[in-house]
């Protein structure tokens, strides 16, 4: 990781960051000139329109896809020069991701969904058991060990997608809409671990978000308007 001057080491980078999307004749620019520096442990949220491009930077600071202009580093990692295996191993290794709906794996039981980015690590199976066990069991769920995503209600499969996420102790999690599926209360419980996570294991949050109160619980609150992110006041 990089020393961003103020002692406070830096997780993302992105710098001039520009992305457009081109489908057949036309040409959609999304990103057009994105700078974004996360520190250790900071906590940014994300707001803005629909179509504003947000779910488009979280994609490219994860290496899910490629900016067209700019650079993006992930703990000191230029992300435009590593092939697909390098880029796998970076997310497994320094990111989580969440997001709006849970992505787990149907046929696998919560235990299972949150112990294979540990076995895909290298760690062995019961030890991975173990730590998934005892990460359910932090976000409230060590009822519902062997319950599949499709026996849990929506706030506890977004639980389990957490606990998915920072298992392998990474140094940030970018959350698309974390709560954009689930009602006030879950919502609130939601930011609550998030928070509470970032406190322990201190990973960097990266969350997009609408809704401006919790945003505003962040360290800092970006809005995506022209391509390009602002300060909120
Ligand atoms: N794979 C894609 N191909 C073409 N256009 C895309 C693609 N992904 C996103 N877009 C377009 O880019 C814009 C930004 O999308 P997105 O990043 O999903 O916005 P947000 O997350 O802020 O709602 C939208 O106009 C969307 O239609
Ligand atoms: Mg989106």
């Amino acid at each position: 990781m990089n020393d961003n001057g103020s002692g406070r080491s830096t997780v993302i980078e992105c710098h001039q960051v520009k992305k457009t999307f081109v489908q057949g004749a036309y040409s959609v620019p999304v990103l057009n000139a994105v700078n974004l520096s996360v520190a250790k442990g900071e906590r940014v949220a994300i707001v803005g329109a629909s179509g504003a491009g947000k779910s488009t930077l979280l994609h490219l600071m994860g290496g899910l896809d490629q900016a067209d202009a700019g650079e993006i580093s992930v703990c000191g990692h230029a992300l435009n020069e590593q092939n697909e295996q390098e880029l796998a191993c970076i997310r497994n290794q320094h990111l989580g991701f969440v997001y709006q709906f849970h992505h787990l794996l149907p046929e696998f039981s919560a235990v299972e969904n949150v112990a294979i980015p540990l076995l895909i690590a290298g760690m062995n199976a019961s030890d991975a058991k173990a730590k998934a066990i005892g990460l359910l069991e932090k976000v409230g769920l060590g009822h519902r060990l062997s319950h599949k995503p499709g026996e849990l209600s929506g706030g506890e499969r977004q639980r389990t997608a957490i606990a998915r996420a920072v298992v392998c102790s990474p140094n940030c999690v970018l959350a698309d809409e974390p709560t954009g599926n689930l009602d006030a209360k879950n919502s609130q419980q939601i930011y609550e671990l998030l928070l509470e996570l970032n406190k322990e294991i201190g990973m960097s949050l990266v969350v997009v978000t609408h809704d401006l109160e919790l945003a505003h619980r962040m360290d800092r609150c970006l809005e995506m308007t022209n391509g390009c992110l602002h300060t909120l006041g």
